[in-house]
C-alpha cells in the first residue's frame, strides 16, 4: 500500500484553515453561493497515488474468467464534516491491466453502484476491495463494469434505522440521497485527479437503491437539496449524472398504497386472504386522480388513465416480456410452459393474454394494504420518514387519518421532505432540465413488493419528455433481479460514447 501523500499546493484561505487551491471545476450551476467564492477542505482533494493495487479474477455473463489488476482506493469521507463517515465514504476502483493488456481508464465512464436495500444504512468502509461478488454469488455489476475497463465508484449512504446516543434518528429522509449527491459533488470536484470522465456518472442501485438512483438522475443540481449539502460540507461541484439504471424502484412513496391497490388489490396475501377490501378500494380509486394528474400519454392509447392503464401495461412491458422469454425456449420447453401456462395465446411469434388472468398467474401479494404507510406504523417507510427522536411517521393523510381521525395533519416538514425522495416530483411537477438524459429500468413481473405502475410511470414519463428510456421487465422474475446485467454495461458504452483503447 502507498502511503495517503498530504495535498503539494496549498493555500491558507483567512477564517476558512487550510483550504486546497483546486482549480473549480463541476461549478454548480444551480443552488445560492457560486463555486467560485467557494474553497474546499483538502480533505476533499482525491489523492490518485493513495491505493492499494490488488488482482481479482472477474467471470463475465459469458462464464468466461478474466483476471483484473486495479488501483483501490478508500476516500475516508465524501464530505468534509461527516455525520457519520463509516457511512459517508466510499470506495473507487480503476482497472490498470486486463487479461493482462494495459488499460486507460483516464476516460472511462464511472459506475456509481450504491448498495442500499431496504432503505437501510449501507457502508463500504470495511471494504477491502470492490464488491466484485453480487447477491446469490454471481458477477456484481461493479465486477463487470471493472472488467470492461470503466470506474467504479461504491458509495455508502446513511439509511434510516442508524440512531444515536440521545435517540436522533439521523439516516431518515432525506439523508441517503443527500448523501449520494454529496459523493457525486466528491467525484465531479475531483475531475483530473480521479481516473474517469466524470461527465459519464451512470448510476445504480436495486429497489430502494434503485429509488435512490433514479432520484439522483432525477433530480441532479436541485436547489432543494443545497441546504443539506452545505450543512454536510459537500465538495463545490455539481451533482448531475448523466446516466441512471434502476432496478425494481421502490419510489413515488406517497402514492404507492394506492398504486398497489390498483395493480395487486384483488390478489390474495400468501396465506389466501384478500386485503381488507374497503381500505384496498379506496386507496385504489383515489389512484385514478393521481394517475390522471400525471397527464401521461403513449403513442397507441392516447391519453392514459386507470381505464387504459392494464391494457397499456400488458402491452408495453409485460406481454413484451413474456413474449421475450418464450422466444428464447427450445420448442420443447416452450411446448412445456405454455401447456402449463394455459392463459398464455402463443402465435409462434408472440405472448398475448388478459389482465386479469396475468395478475392470478402472478399469485399472491406480498404486502398488506395500505403496504407503505401502514396505519400501525410499522412499515420500512414510515420509518423513512421518521425525524428527531420519533421512529416513525405517517407521510399520507389517508394512512394518517385512519389511524389519529379526520382532523389530523401531515407534520409540515413531510411534503418538502417527500418532494426530497420523489424522483416523480422532479420530472413532473418541477421539470428538471439537469436531470440524467439516458435511463435503464428494469423490474420483475412477479415482484409484488411495489406496483407495476411505479417503474411504468417512471419510464412513460421519461420517454414523454424525450429522454432515452431503455425499459424491459423480466418474465416471472421476482424482486431484486437482474438478467440482462451485459446488456447494461454495453448500453453504458453506447450511452456514453465510450471505446476502450489499448493502452500506448
Ligand atoms: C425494499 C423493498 C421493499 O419492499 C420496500 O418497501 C422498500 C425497500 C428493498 O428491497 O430495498
Amino acid at each position: 500500500m502507498k502511503s495517503v501523500k498530504s495535498v503539494k499546493r496549498r493555500t491558507v484561505v483567512k477564517g476558512l484553515g487550510v483550504a486546497a487551491a483546486v482549480p473549480a471545476t463541476g461549478l454548480l450551476t444551480t443552488g445560492t453561493a457560486t463555486a467560485a467564492t467557494r474553497t474546499a477542505p483538502a480533505s476533499l482533494v482525491f489523492d490518485p497515488t493513495a491505493y492499494t493495487e490488488l488482482t481479482v479474477s472477474i467471470k463475465d455473463t459469458e462464464g468466461t474468467s478474466h483476471e483484473v489488476v486495479y488501483h483501490f482506493h478508500k476516500v475516508a469521507s465524501y464530505v468534509a464534516n461527516p455525520v457519520d463517515a463509516t457511512y459517508q465514504s466510499l470506495n473507487v476502483s480503476v482497472p490498470v491491466t486486463i487479461d493482462g493488456a494495459a488499460v486507460d481508464a483516464t476516460h472511462a465512464p464511472i459506475l456509481l453502484a450504491n448498495s442500499v436495500g431496504g432503505y437501510m444504512p449501507s457502508s463500504v468502509a470495511a471494504a477491502t476491495g470492490i464488491g466484485a461478488t453480487g447477491m446469490g454469488g454471481g458477477t456484481s455489476r461493479q465486477g463487470l463494469a471493472l472488467a470492461a475497463g470503466y470506474v467504479v465508484v461504491e458509495p455508502g449512504a446513511r439509511g434510516r434505522t442508524l440512531v444515536d446516543a440521545a435517540g436522533t434518528y439521523y439516516g431518515t429522509a432525506p439523508a441517503a440521497i443527500v448523501d449520494l449527491k454529496a459523493a457525486v459533488r466528491y467525484v465531479k470536484f475531483n475531475k483530473g485527479r480521479i481516473p474517469g470522465n466524470v461527465h459519464r456518472i451512470v448510476s445504480s442501485g436495486v429497489s430502494a437503491g434503485g429509488a435512490l438512483s433514479s432520484l439522483l438522475g432525477a433530480s441532479g443540481d436541485s436547489p432543494l437539496y443545497e441546504p443539506y449539502l452545505r450543512e454536510l460540507g459537500a465538495a463545490p461541484a455539481s451533482d448531475a449524472i448523466f446516466a441512471t439504471g434502476a432496478w425494481c424502484p421502490i419510489t413515488d412513496l406517497e402514492h404507492a398504497d394506492m398504486a398497489y391497490e390498483w395493480c395487486w388489490g384483488s390478489n390474495p396475501l400468501a396465506g389466501g386472504a384478500l386485503v381488507d377490501q374497503t381500505v384496498s378500494k379506496e386507496l385504489s380509486t383515489a389512484y385514478g386522480d393521481y394517475f390522471a394528474s400525471l397527464k401521461l400519454s403513449a403513442p397507441g392509447f392516447g391519453r392514459l388513465s386507470t381505464r387504459n392503464l392494464d391494457d397499456y401495461l400488458l402491452r408495453t412491458f409485460i406481454q413484451p416480456s413474456a413474449t421475450k422469454y418464450l422466444a428464447a425456449l427450445s420448442d420443447s420447453a416452450r411446448a412445456t410452459y405454455l401447456a402449463a401456462n394455459p392463459f398464455i395465446t402463443w402465435d409462434g411469434t408472440a405472448a398475448t393474454f388478459t389482465w386479469a388472468d396475468f395478475l392470478t398467474h402472478v399469485g399472491a401479494r406480498k404486502k398488506n394494504a395500505p403496504s407503505f404507510d401502514a396505519f400501525d406504523l410499522s412499515t420500512p417507510e414510515c420509518n423513512l420518514y421518521g425525524t428527531g427522536t420519533t421512529k416513525a411517521r405517517h407521510f399520507t393523510l389517508y394512512s394518517l387519518r385512519h389511524a389519529n381521525g379526520d382532523s389530523a395533519r401531515l407534520d409540515e416538514d413531510i411534503p418538502a421532505k417527500l418532494h426530497l425522495m420523489n424522483p416523480m416530483y422532479h420530472l413532473v411537477d418541477k421539470v428538471n432540465g439537469s436531470r440524467s438524459r439516458h435511463w435503464w429500468i428494469r423490474l420483475g413481473t412477479k415482484d409484488t413488493d411495489t406496483s407495476h405502475t411505479v417503474a411504468g410511470n417512471l419510464s412513460a414519463r421519461l420517454t414523454a419528455l424525450g429522454d432515452d428510456v431503455n425499459t424491459s421487465y423480466y418474465w416471472d422474475a421476482g424482486h431484486g433481479a437482474d438478467q440482462d446485467p451485459a446488456d447494461f454495461i454495453k448500453w453504458i458504452a453506447t450511452v456514453s460514447g465510450y471505446k476502450r483503447t489499448p493502452k500506448k
